[in-house]
């Protein structure tokens, strides 16, 4: 049934593997896996996130949207060229980086659908439900694992130490800054959660004009 693998296809396929050129390309492969995964999960999403507890988030809805779109669209391509350089470490799904990692993007695509079920249920309630909460706190979740996974990637790559270090350092602002605004936007809104929209995205006023839709 294999029969049209043969010896001499896998000699050569071997062969080009261990060529220069192709380590050259899954060297740059490896990396931009890193760039664009530390990118997405350091910079882009927390950022996109931390837009809702901005003052004025009210008109930064599609902000966020958009924001966090995109950081998914750069996530799903770092997944990509992961599951490569795994394929081609032949070590797919052995390590628990990439098992981890694959969870985790998984999830990710679950958040947008989220989202719009909350902000559909705010905008025809006028009123936070069990989706805003569960768009929330697995968000963070998701956030928070993902950065540990990037973490765990650098030191299974072992190959940058400067890397390491200014992973754990943009994480590690980020963090904090992103307690603080959120920690802030908590003190600061006004009343109980009933007569506060917890996330500012549509008044009152757009509520009821949604409602009469
Ligand atoms: C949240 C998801 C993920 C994040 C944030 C992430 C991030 C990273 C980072 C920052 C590195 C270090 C790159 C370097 O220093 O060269 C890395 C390495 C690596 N990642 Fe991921 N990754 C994720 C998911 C995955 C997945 C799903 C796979 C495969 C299915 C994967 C496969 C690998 C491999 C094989 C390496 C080692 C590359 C090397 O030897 O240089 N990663 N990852
Ligand atoms: C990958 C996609 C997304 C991710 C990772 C994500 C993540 C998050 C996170 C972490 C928060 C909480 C910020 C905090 O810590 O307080 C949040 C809030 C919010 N998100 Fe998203 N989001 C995504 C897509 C969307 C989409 C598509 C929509 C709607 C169209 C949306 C609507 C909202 C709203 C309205 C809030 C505020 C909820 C509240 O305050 O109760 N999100 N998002």
């Amino acid at each position: 049934m294999w029969d049209f693998i043969s010896s001499e296809s896998i000699a050569s396929l071997d062969k080009r593997v261990s060529s220069p050129a192709f380590k050259r390309l899954k060297n740059n492969v490896d990396t931009a896996h890193g760039v664009l995964m530390g990118l997405a999960v350091v910079l882009f999403l927390p950022l996109g996130a931390l837009v809702m507890r901005l003052p004025g988030s009210k008109n930064m809805l599609w902000v966020h949207a958009a924001c966090q779109i995109f950081g998914l669209i750069v996530l799903i391509l770092g997944f990509a060229m992961g599951v490569w350089t795994s394929i081609i470490h032949t070590e797919i799904y052995t390590d628990r980086h990439s098992i981890l990692g694959t969870v985790i993007v998984g999830l990710f695509l679950i958040q947008p659908a989220l989202g719009m079920i909350h902000h559909r249920n705010y905008a025809s309630k006028g009123r936070r439900t069990i989706w805003s909460d569960l768009h929330v706190y697995f968000g963070r979740i998701l956030l928070i694992l993902s950065i540990v996974n990037g973490g765990i990637g650098i030191q299974y790559a072992a190959n940058s130490p400067n890397g390491e270090i200014g992973y754990g350092v943009t994480a590690g602002v980020i963090f904090l800054v992103y307690v603080g605004v959120a920690g802030l936007w908590y003190m600061r809104r006004p009343g109980k959660e009933e007569e506060q929209s917890g996330d500012d995205e549509v008044t009152q006023v757009e509520a009821q004009q949604d409602k009469s839709e």
